[in-house]
């Protein structure tokens, strides 16, 4: 029976898998082998390679029954299947085995640590947090599991979510992990416990908790240094509007402050929005080789995937394009990770396009700029002669009747991205725009754009625009249109393997 399950999520998954030709997946975005996943797991280096281990129902397009997938990058683009690593297949995780992390126990031993999910008679869910070790390939629960109970919880907290556990080393040798919880009065807590050998684990303290600002429960944590700052990563649920700060309902937050580290607790310093678009979600980071700290997240959301066609699809749910992280004043940076230029293939260069007219009834065209994969890198800047420019729009995986836009408007300092006209997608949600600085009126857009989504870097960085796209193949068009007059520099790469 234990092997039973695993056994056969991989024979079916290697049936099937097979099945999806390349050319109906995205040209270098992960997604599942086969079936549907969520949330990234165990994003990690092991024995000389990126791990990539994923929520997964092999059997279907839809959210059931969580095992781990599992694939492995040199180059964190190009990603090889590997049979998956977890099913649910015991008691303690027989309702699934969700969200959590990895590391590396010793130099031929790989430690996942995830959450189990039981339900009772009654159909209470509990949630503890379990381990396995393998060799990078297979892996074996541990006999000692739950290796922590909710029994551990403080006081009034709630055992039906407790869960998604992000382990790493300590600088003494040892492991902690953060684990996000739901305190007496509904909101969410990341608790910190410490372990001497991985296996065996004490509750240390709370280490940040929702004063009720961001939603209710918390997911996904995630907790690490980056340029001298403590940064914490989370995915609240329930969130309250505050535009355009925060989106309202599944959102992503980041909270840059200090740690203190006797009192184990983080003093935060700043809050914003990870990911300003459509679909972003449960972002992981791993810590680079040479020292980066590399950002990866489930590339939709959970408001918007039932709105999604499933159907046409062998596979559902996506990763968004790893991202180097920085932070500066109190904001954290995104990059698309460098390795994305080695995909860069054809270069079309532009300089000085003026770009005028009253909207949208003429768009401009430009001779070599179109296609469904590329990286299409913009400077906007208003004319010297102080003509005005009241919007400028970029229209992507268009033609005749789709398009998608991307729009700034510089007396606003406002960014939006609008798939109305996507095609396949049939969601109440098409927008989503972000402030960004003001820079007199001139802009930097980097669009980094796969068969299935857009990802819009503004500024260096400074702010993301995440959107998946569903826009039949066919529509490759990409347009510029200004509202008064604006001069746009644009380098385009098409991407491919
Ligand atoms: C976030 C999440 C996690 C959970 C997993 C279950 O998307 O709800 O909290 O572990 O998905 O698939």
């Amino acid at each position: 029976m234990v092997e039973h399950s695993l056994l056969r999520a991989r024979k079916y998954e290697e049936e099937q898998g097979e099945r999806i030709p390349c050319k109906d997946r995205p040209a270098f975005h992960f997604t599942p082998r086969v079936g549907w996943t969520n949330d990234p797991n165990g994003f990690s280096y092991f024995g000389g390679r990126y791990h990539l281990f994923y929520q997964y129902n092999p059997y279907d397009v839809v959210w059931d029954s969580m095992h781990w997938g599992h694939a492995v990058s040199s180059d964190l683009l190009t990603w090889e299947y590997l049979p998956a690593a977890l099913a649910p297949d015991e008691k303690y995780d027989s309702f699934g085995c969700f969200s959590g992390s990895a590391t590396e126990l010793t130099g031929e031993k790989q430690l996942l640590m995830y959450t189990g999910v039981r339900k009772d008679e009654e159909g209470r869910e509990f949630q503890v947090q379990c381990i396995a070790t393998g060799d990078g390939r297979d892996y074996v629960k541990f006999a000692g599991n739950p290796v922590i109970d909710s029994n551990m919880l403080p006081e009034g907290f709630d055992a039906a979510n407790f869960r998604d556990p992000k382990i790493f080393k300590t600088g003494d040798g040892g492991y902690a992990c953060v684990v996000a919880a739901k305190d007496a009065d509904g909101l969410g807590v990341l608790l910190m416990f410490l372990s001497r050998d991985g296996h065996e684990w004490k509750y240390r303290g709370i280490l940040d908790r929702n004063s009720g600002e961001f939603g209710r429960m918390w997911e996904c944590p995630d907790f690490f240094f980056l340029d001298g700052k403590a940064v914490i990563l989370v995915s609240p649920q329930e969130m309250a509007k505050q535009e355009p700060r925060f989106h309202g309902g599944n959102g992503t937050l980041v909270r840059i402050g200090s740690f203190d580290e006797n009192e184990c607790r983080f003093v935060p310093e700043t809050d914003s929005l990870i990911d300003h678009g459509i679909d972003f979600y449960a972002p992981q980071t791993v810590l680079s080789l040479d020292g980066r700290r590399i950002m990866i997240a489930w590339m939709q959301n959970w408001e918007t995937c039932n709105d999604m066609d499933h159907s046409a699809h062998k596979w559902f749910g996506q990763m968004c394009i790893p991202r180097e992280l920085s932070v500066k004043e109190g904001r954290l940076y995104q990059r698309p990770v460098k390795e994305t230029e080695s995909l860069r293939r054809e270069k079309t260069v532009y300089t000085n396009v003026l770009l005028e007219g009253k909207g949208t009834e003429e768009p401009l065209e430009l001779d070599g700029i179109n296609g469904r994969c590329a990286d299409m890198e913009m400077e906007l800047r208003p004319l010297e002669n102080g003509d005005e420019c009241s919007a400028f729009e970029l229209f992507f995986a268009a033609d005749k009747e789709n398009r998608t836009v991307l729009r700034f408007i510089p007396s606003e300092n406002t960014v939006e991205i609008d798939r109305t006209d996507s095609g396949t997608c049939k969601g109440a949600l098409q927008k989503r725009s972000c402030k960004v600085t003001d820079r007199g009126g001139r802009i930097s857009l980097r669009v980094i754009l796969d068969r299935y989504s857009a990802e819009v870097f503004i500024n260096d960085g400074e702010k993301v625009l995440t959107t998946a796209v569903f826009t039949d193949a066919d529509a490759t068009a990409v347009r510029f249109a200004a509202k008064g007059r604006m001069m746009m520099d644009i380098v385009k790469y098409t991407l491919a393997h």
